[in-house]
């Protein structure tokens, strides 16, 4: 349980004002739980709310950057959240996000999700040599002996590189195993992936205005109790383009959005196939904003549709 001075504290410390924002936090001065979920395999809870990293992690040149990332992630786990998204085609993401936990003394606190992918995206084949270097790399950057979630980046040679994810979840080097694509093109094979495979996960994009997966992939997930990481919640730009100088609906604050980074996550880890969303930032107020979505009330179905025709209307 987090009082709302705490988090206000919390926030403040992480950079963000609230005379710049002051709808963004709590209208009341009530205690909210941090929402988590269950993964289906295990029963385990993460939060509903995490971090994803692909374009802000992978290329920290100059100083600042890695100070904005260390903030970031000292966030995260300040504000309750553990899971962190990485792969090693992230450029610079699992090795500085690795170096910097470690700064921070929070490796073992997070929950290491990242990927291997030798094959590329079009149904090339993968040298199992490779891919076990690729993982080996991984454990070396992550800076742990277990790594909690990797999954088949892009649904990149199945057979091949989940059959060695199988093998070291039976060794215990990994906790869980899964597949993942963002690519519409490649849902069918996700789906016929998860009607014969042991995952534990899969991660795959959803938004308010992105929605295909809700037909057949989320309800799959739910019948074979496997869990999902909602990638791109945001669309990366798309949906900050979509609400660019408009106001969030007040009816938002009927589930404790009041920002439309928790208007955008709420809608997502609300379906109760949902995981833990992922969104990428590189700002801790950012990171401070979207752990609020974390928290508090989630939309009832009802609620959920009045969103998705808002965001269509704008
Ligand atoms: N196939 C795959 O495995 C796959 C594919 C796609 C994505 N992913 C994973 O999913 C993660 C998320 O997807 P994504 O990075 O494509 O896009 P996203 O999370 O939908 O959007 C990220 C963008 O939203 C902005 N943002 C974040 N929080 C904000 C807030 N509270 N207010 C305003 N702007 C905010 C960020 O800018 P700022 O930096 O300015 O905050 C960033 O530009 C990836 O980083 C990756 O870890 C995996």
């Amino acid at each position: 349980m987090i009082s709302r001075r705490d988090y206000l504290k919390l926030t403040l410390a992480a950079g963000a004002t609230l005379a710049l924002n002051p709808g963004m936090l709590w209208a009341e001065d009530k205690q909210l739980e941090l929402i988590t979920r269950a993964i289906p395999s295990s029963g385990e809870r993460l939060p509903v709310v995490g971090l994803g990293s692909s374009a802000t992690f992978a290329s920290v040149s100059r100083s600042d950057d890695r100070n904005a990332l260390r903030n970031v992630l000292k966030t995260l786990v300040e504000k309750g959240g553990n899971v962190f998204d990485t792969a090693p085609s992230y450029g610079a993401s699992e090795a500085v996000a690795g170096q910097i936990a470690e700064e921070l003394n929070i490796t073992d606190d997070l929950f290491w999700a990242t990927k291997v992918n030798v094959a590329g995206w079009g149904g090339g084949k993968a040298n199992p040599d490779t891919a076990r270097e690729q993982i080996e790399t991984s454990f070396r950057r992550i800076g742990t002996p277990v790594i909690d979630l990797i999954q088949v980046h892009n649904l990149g040679d199945v057979p091949t590189q989940l059959g060695i994810l199988k093998e070291m979840r039976e060794e215990q080097r990994v906790r869980y195993i899964g597949v993942t694509t963002t690519f519409p093109r490649q849902y069918e094979s996700l789906e016929s992936i998860m009607a014969r495979e042991p995952l534990d996960f899969i991660g795959i994009d959803y938004a308010v205005d992105n929605l295909t997966m809700e037909q057949r992939i989320l309800p799959l997930a739910r019948e074979k109790g496997i869990g999902v990481l909602v990638y791109a919640p945001f669309g990366r730009t798309r949906l900050w383009d979509k609400v660019k100088g408009k106001d969030v609906p007040t009816w938002a604050a009927e589930f404790d959005a009041y920002s439309w980074g928790q208007f955008f996550l709420k809608f997502v880890v609300a379906h109760p196939a949902v995981t833990t969303a992922t969104p990428a930032t590189s700002k801790a107020r950012h990171m401070a904003d979207n752990m609020g979505a974390a928290m508090g009330a989630l939309p009832d179905e009802e609620m959920r549709q009045r969103m998705i025709h808002h965001i269509a209307g704008l």
